[in-house]
C-alpha cells in the first residue's frame, strides 16, 4: 500500500521547487537588467542560468531558458525581457501545496501501514523502511541541506513532521502490539483448570505385605521394635549361633543357597534374633519380617518366601506368655472367634519346641469339605518355642536370669489361607490380573 516511488516524487518535487524558485529569480534579474543592458550581456547571464538549470530536474524550464537566450541574441532585449518575465512567472506557479499535500499523503500512507503492522517484527521492518538510514525520508533530509535557503524551512519542516508523525505511530503500534502478544502468550500458556486430571494409577499392597503389616503393626502395638538383617548371611549366623553346628544333619532340614566364602541365602529371619541380642542387652522384644530362601518350588514352596521372626527375652518369660501373645496376635489377623493349640516340634534353637495351630477361621471346624482346612478343622501356622539356653549362652545372655520364646511365621502362607489362594507361585508372578484383586 505504501508506493516508495511517491517518496522520491516529493523529493524531486521539492528539489524543483528550491531550483525553479532559484533559477525564477535569476531569470527576473537578467530580465531586469535586459531593461537597461544590452542584450548580449542579458544573453550570456541567461546562458549561465540555463546551464545551471540543466544539472536539476527543471530541463523543460532550463529549455525554455535557453530558447529565450537564443532568441535574446537575435531579438531586441525588450522582447527577451518580455520572455524572462513570463518564465519567471511560471516558475513561480510550481505548486509548493502540492508538494506538502505530496508528504502528507505519503505519511498518511506509512501511519496505515504501521497501524496494520501484525507483529513487533514487522513494526521493525517498517521503521527501517520509513526512518532508517537509506529510507526515502533521510534522503529528503539530506536533500534539505542543498536546497536554497528559503526553501529550506518548508521542506525540511515537512519531512520532520512526517519523521515525527511515523514516530509516534510506532511507538503507539508497538505498546498496542506488546498488548496483543503478551495476551496470546498468556491465552496460550493458560491452564485449563476444569480438564480432567491425568489419571495416576493407583497401586495396592501385595497380600504377603498386608499380613506383614498385620502382624507387625500387632507387636508394635505390644511395644515390639522392629528389626532386620541381610538376606545375604553368613553360616554363622544362620546356623552355628542358631545352635546347629556345622556338620550337624539339622542343616539338612533346610534346603540351602550356598554362596562363596561361607555365605548364604538366609533360610529363615531366626538369624536377625542373634544379630539383635548380640548388639543389645535384655530384655529383647523385637519382631523381624523379612525375605528368606530356600530350594524348593511347588505350589506351595517357593524359593523366595517371606517370613516375620519374633523373638521376646526377658525376665520370667514362659510357655503360657508365648503362647497367649500368640493366641492374640490369631485373633488380629483372623479374627476375634480362632483358637489356638499347640503341638510338639523340634527346631534346634528352641527347647521345648512348639508348633502352633489356628482353628479354621472359614469353617471352625464344622465343614469335612472345607477349602481351607480341607476338613482338619486346623490350620498349621508357625514354629516356636522357648530360646534353648544355648543359644543364649551364645549371645552372652545368662540363662539362669534370663528366658525367652521365638517364633517364625510365614505371612505368604497366611495369606494365602486368608485371600484362598490355592497356588503360592502367583505371590510372586507379578500377574497384575492377580494382584489387582487385593
Ligand atoms: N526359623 C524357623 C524356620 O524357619 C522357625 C522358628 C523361628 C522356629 C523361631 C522357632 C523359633 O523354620
Amino acid at each position: 500500500m505504501y508506493d516508495p516511488s511517491q517518496m522520491a516524487r516529493f523529493a524531486r518535487e521539492a528539489a524543483r521547487l528550491a531550483d525553479a524558485s532559484k533559477f525564477a529569480e535569476q531569470a527576473r534579474r537578467a530580465a531586469e537588467a535586459a531593461k537597461h543592458l544590452d542584450a548580449s550581456k542579458f544573453a550570456e547571464q541567461a546562458r549561465r542560468a540555463a546551464e545551471a538549470a540543466k544539472h536539476l530536474d527543471v530541463s523543460k524550464f532550463a529549455e525554455r531558458a535557453r530558447r529565450a537566450a537564443e532568441a535574446a541574441k537575435h531579438l531586441d532585449a525588450s522582447k527577451f525581457a518580455e520572455q524572462a518575465r513570463r518564465a519567471a512567472e511560471a516558475a513561480s506557479r510550481v505548486d509548493r501545496e502540492q508538494v506538502v499535500a505530496e508528504a502528507s499523503r505519503f505519511t498518511e500512507q506509512a501511519q496505515a501501514a504501521i497501524r496494520a503492522a501484525k507483529n513487533l517484527a514487522e513494526l521493525e521492518r517498517l521503521r527501517i523502511e520509513y526512518l532508517g538510514r537509506s529510507s526515502q525520508l533521510t534522503e529528503v533530509k539530506k536533500l534539505v541541506r542543498e536546497l536554497p535557503v528559503e526553501a529550506r524551512p518548508e521542506v525540511g519542516g515537512v519531512a520532520n513532521r512526517a519523521s515525527r508523525d511515523l514516530e509516534d505511530a510506532i511507538k503507539v503500534r508497538a505498546e498496542e502490539l506488546a498488548f496483543i502478544e503478551r495476551e496470546a502468550r498468556l491465552r496460550a500458556e493458560a491452564v485449563d483448570v476444569t480438564l480432567p486430571g491425568v489419571p495416576y494409577p493407583k497401586g495396592s499392597l501385595h497380600p504377603s505385605m498386608r499380613v506383614v503389616d498385620e502382624v507387625v503393626d500387632f507387636f508394635v502395638g505390644l511395644g515390639y521394635r522392629v528389626a532386620e538383617g541381610p538376606e545375604v548371611e553368613t553360616d554363622y549366623y544362620n546356623f552355628t549361633a542358631l545352635n546347629i553346628p556345622p556338620g550337624h544333619p539339622a542343616r539338612t532340614m533346610q534346603d540351602t543357597f550356598f554362596l562363596d566364602e561361607g555365605l548364604v541365602l538366609r533360610t529363615h529371619t531366626s538369624p536377625v534374633q542373634i544379630r539383635t541380642m548380640l548388639s543389645q542387652e535384655p530384655p529383647v522384644y523385637v519382631v523381624c519380617p523379612g525375605r528368606t530362601y530356600r530350594r524348593d518350588s511347588d505350589p506351595t514352596h517357593t524359593p523366595m518366601f517371606n517370613q516375620i521372626e519374633g523373638l521376646a527375652v526377658d525376665r520370667g518369660i514362659t510357655l503360657s506368655h508365648l503362647k497367649g501373645t500368640l493366641a492374640a496376635m490369631a485373633r488380629h489377623v483372623f479374627g476375634e472367634d480362632v483358637k489356638v493349640r499347640l503341638r510338639p516340634s523340634y527346631f534346634q534353637f528352641t527347647e521345648p519346641s512348639v508348633e502352633l495351630d489356628v482353628s479354621c477361621f472359614v469353617c471352625g471346624g464344622s465343614d469335612p469339605k472345607c477349602k481351607v482346612c480341607k476338613g482338619a478343622g486346623w490350620l498349621e501356622m508357625l514354629g516356636a518355642g522357648m530360646v534353648d539356653p544355648a543359644v543364649l549362652e551364645e549371645v552372652g545372655y545368662d540363662p539362669e536370669e534370663y528366658t525367652g520364646f521365638a517364633f517364625g511365621m510365614g505371612p505368604d502362607r497366611m495369606a494365602m489361607a486368608k485371600y484362598g489362594v490355592a497356588d503360592l507361585r502367583l505371590f510372586f508372578e507379578g500377574d497384575l490380573r492377580f494382584l489387582r484383586q487385593f
